[in-house]
């Protein structure tokens, strides 16, 4: 069944006819002026779980079943420094397709090409700018994702019709391992089902992709918990689409002048941002949640008395803490997400903390605002938009 609500441009056209390849789809529906793939009436398949441990022939054995898989076109999951990646072979286009139907992923929206070794660089882009090479040397491997013009080896269906492609070294040994052995270039997006939280966890991937996928590999907690930082470099000077682990201040340090992607500070609605994926709603979790800023005392204040008003209405509500707050709330089911005095911390549990809100069921959830430490922009770009950006401001109460 394919459902078309709006008129078709040359685009969609190629999308739509890229989609129909696939030969896993049973169902696409076009809406918004995209395609839309529908994941849920997909065949169920077995997801094979693999976990890595202390010996080191198994884990070997089990990385070349995973590269494997990935060269057959299949789709594995593993672990990167950042979140689990959902990889496919990047320079297969059906292969790279297949996440866009796991993921329920909008058509549009383009994968980070996942590399090993900085030669690949050279395979994949048209040019490799003297302060890429400077940004590649500093924090390569690492949480760092940068833009690039493509060449035509890079088939649209990875880059979504884009002629740039994003491309990372990450740091993490097993994904590294995982990319070399399924040659060289996979494409990534975060293990999860589109809009929400990114897996920082084997068993959050799980939850989103079992009987969706080929493979698992488990290797246990990722290190820094929010996806890497994304600079375009076919810009200049050349531009943040998505803050991170890497800041700005760090980009500047490297290579002089860097800039934000100026969407980044509005509402989604009022000004498109640069790198597509940005403009969705994303790690939502289910419970509707707000944002309280403000001084610490009036912030435990606002969120006590909010908290005790859901509580007579009878609803399940939660409340994002930190360690330093966690003792000052009245009611509630209370979660420390960290502690302000490293801001690591709060970056590396949140995704799981918004889940553990989904698991427990809570239908309304208050936080605490995070700014100001060096990952503030990072955890409120992600908070803001977990938040639909509702935010309230306790010196105004
Ligand atoms: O840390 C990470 O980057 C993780 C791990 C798995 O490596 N990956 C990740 O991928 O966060 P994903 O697909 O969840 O986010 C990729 C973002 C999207 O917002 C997408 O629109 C943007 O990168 N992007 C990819 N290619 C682009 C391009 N050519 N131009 C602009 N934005 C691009
Ligand atoms: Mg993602």
């Amino acid at each position: 069944m394919i459902i078309i609500r709006k008129k078709l441009h040359g685009l969609f056209i190629w999308q739509l006819w890229n989609c129909c390849k696939h030969r896993n789809l049973i169902d696409i529906e076009v809406y918004d002026g995209k395609i839309h793939l529908n994941s849920e009436r997909r065949s169920k398949m077995d997801t094979v779980f693999l976990k890595t441990g202390t010996d080191e022939k198994e884990n070997k054995e089990r990385i070349e079943r995973a590269g494997q898989c990935l060269k057959q076109g299949g789709l594995v999951a593993f672990p990167t420094e950042t979140v689990y990646g959902l990889g496919a072979d990047a320079l297969n286009e059906a292969a790279a397709e297949k996440i866009y139907a796991a993921k329920g992923r909008p058509s549009d929206n383009p994968l980070i090409v996942h590399i090993a070794d900085i030669e690949a660089v050279k395979k994949i882009a048209m040019e490799f700018p003297e302060k890429a090479q400077k940004l590649a040397k500093d924090f390569w491997p690492g949480p760092l994702t940068m833009i690039l013009k493509k060449t035509d080896i890079v088939p649209l269906g990875t880059t979504g019709g884009l002629e740039t492609v994003a491309i990372r070294m990450p740091s993490h040994s097993l994904a590294l391992q995982i990319i070399k052995a399924a040659g060289g270039y996979v494409a990534a997006p975060s293990a999860n089902t589109s809009g929400r939280p990114s897996p920082t966890l084997a068993k959050h991937v799980l939850e989103d992709m079992n009987g969706r996928i080929d493979m698992i590999v488990d290797g246990g907690e990722v290190g820094i918990g929010i996806e890497s930082t994304i600079v375009d470099m076919s810009v200049e000077p050349p531009m943040i689409l998505r803050p991170g682990y890497i800041t700005e201040e760090m980009l500047e340090k490297s290579i002089g002048e860097v800039t934000t992607d100026p969407a980044l500070l509005f509402l989604p609605e009022e000004k498109a941002p640069k790198a597509p994926g940005m403009k969705y709603k994303h790690y939502a979790p289910k419970g509707e949640l707000k944002i309280v800023e403000g001084s610490k005392e009036l912030v435990v204040e606002a969120i006590n008395n909010f908290v005790l008003n859901e509580l007579e209405n009878k609803r399940k509500v939660g409340i994002i803490a930190t360690d330093e707050t966690m003792n000052l709330y009245k009611g509630g089911i209370v979660k420390s997400i960290g502690s302000r005095k490293d801001d690591r911390t709060i970056a590396k549990n949140l995704y799981a903390v918004l889940r553990e809100f989904d698991e427990i069921g809570a239908e309304s959830i208050y936080s605490e605002s995070f700014e100001g430490g060096s990952m503030g922009q990072a955890i409120m770009n992600r908070l803001l938009k977990a938040a639909a950006h509702r935010v309230i401001d306790a010196e105004q109460i």
